[in-house]
């Protein structure tokens, strides 16, 4: 059977196909699909089969997914703007002959109306009319992104600003949401089901910062926001309001309308789903985000931030 992995230049797609090639995929029956496929390199040299293929251009598609039969489609990073992409990959992937395709979700309860989320919500109704089988990884959080941007601007800063209130969330690595992906494209049984991949507890922003501050030595002060105000850090930080292609701010790869809406989305409760799904789907327990941090301490540190 052929697997196509959709992103596959980036940190999940990348990790995913080396994660099948290490279980015993051969290459060869890989197809993996990037806006550049120059980037593929050491997967072309292992003789994977490596093709071009933008989530803006219908026609690339339906040649990028010839001859695959189950799909890893990584969503796109265009939060607010995806309906169109998606739309063509699953047309094209539909077009092409793909029979299932497993999907990187995100959390939400019924009803939550995140920017990042009604994308999503979008396009597994695309999926579920579609015809075709589908899987939805619906992940939470990353981590990374404490590790990776807010944790180091609060270090910098001295200050947390956050509008999420009293809300938590089951925060999840993304190494451990790849661990799910790959598990799930490894092994058969997985139609018509959505995992909802967490971490193993519900926590606050007020808790990670305080995690932050205890892991750095640097004293930060927790400020609650107004959603304007909370813009209005973003703002004064560079950060666009709405999705670029490819565009990282100190560390925030991510635009303010989705980072306002998505903390707004924790006040309201929304992004409260806690699951064993990855411990079903892997055999491990997620790990907890305090040991995640406390092993990237490093990058935590005042002369690191
Ligand atoms: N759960 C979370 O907290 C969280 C955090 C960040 C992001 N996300 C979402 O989860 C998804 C994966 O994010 P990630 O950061 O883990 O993945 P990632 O490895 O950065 O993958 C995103 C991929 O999207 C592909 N892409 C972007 N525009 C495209 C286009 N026009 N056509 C085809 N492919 C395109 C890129 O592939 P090529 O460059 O190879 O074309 C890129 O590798 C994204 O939807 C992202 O918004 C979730």
């Amino acid at each position: 059977m052929k697997t196509i992995i959709t992103g596959a230049s980036g940190p999940f797609g990348s990790t995913v196909a080396q994660g099948l090639i290490d279980r015993g995929v051969s290459a060869a029956d890989l197809i993996l699909v990037s806006r550049d496929p120059r980037k593929l390199a050491k997967f072309a040299e292992q003789g994977a089969d490596v093709r071009a293929g933008d989530f803006d251009d219908y026609e690339s598609l339906v040649a990028a997914f010839s001859g695959g039969e189950k799909m890893l489609m990584i969503s796109t990073n265009r939060v607010g703007q995806r309906e169109p992409q998606h739309t063509n990959a699953v047309n094209a992937a539909k077009a092409a002959g793909v029979s299932h395709i497993v999907y990187t979700s995100f959390i939400g309860k019924d009803g939550c109306n995140s920017l990042a989320v009604s994308d999503h919500r979008f396009t597994e109704d695309l999926l579920k009319k579609s015809g075709l089988d589908w899987t939805f990884l619906r992940n939470s959080q990353y981590a990374e992104a404490m590790r990776d941007a807010a944790g180091p601007a609060a270090v910098a800063s001295g200050h947390w600003m956050s509008s999420t209130g009293d809300g938590k969330i089951a925060m999840v690595t993304r190494e451990n949401c790849i661990e799910a992906a790959t598990a799930v494209m490894a092994t058969d049984g997985h139609e018509g089901k959505t995992y909802n991949i967490t971490g193993p507890e519900r926590i606050s922003f007020r808790d990670i910062a305080n995690l932050v501050s205890e892991l750095s030595g640097k004293p930060i002060e927790y400020i609650e926001t107004t959603d304007e105000e909370l813009y209005a850090m973003f703002d004064s930080m560079g950060v666009p309001r709405s999705a670029q292609d490819d565009l990282v701010v100190n560390g925030f790869g991510w635009c303010s309308d989705d980072m306002v809406s998505f903390e707004a989305t924790i006040r309201a409760g929304d992004f409260d789903v806690i699951s064993d799904d990855f411990e079903n789907l892997t055999g491990k327990k997620p790990e907890r985000v305090s040991d995640f941090l406390s092993r990237y301490r490093e990058k935590l540190s005042p002369t690191a931030a």
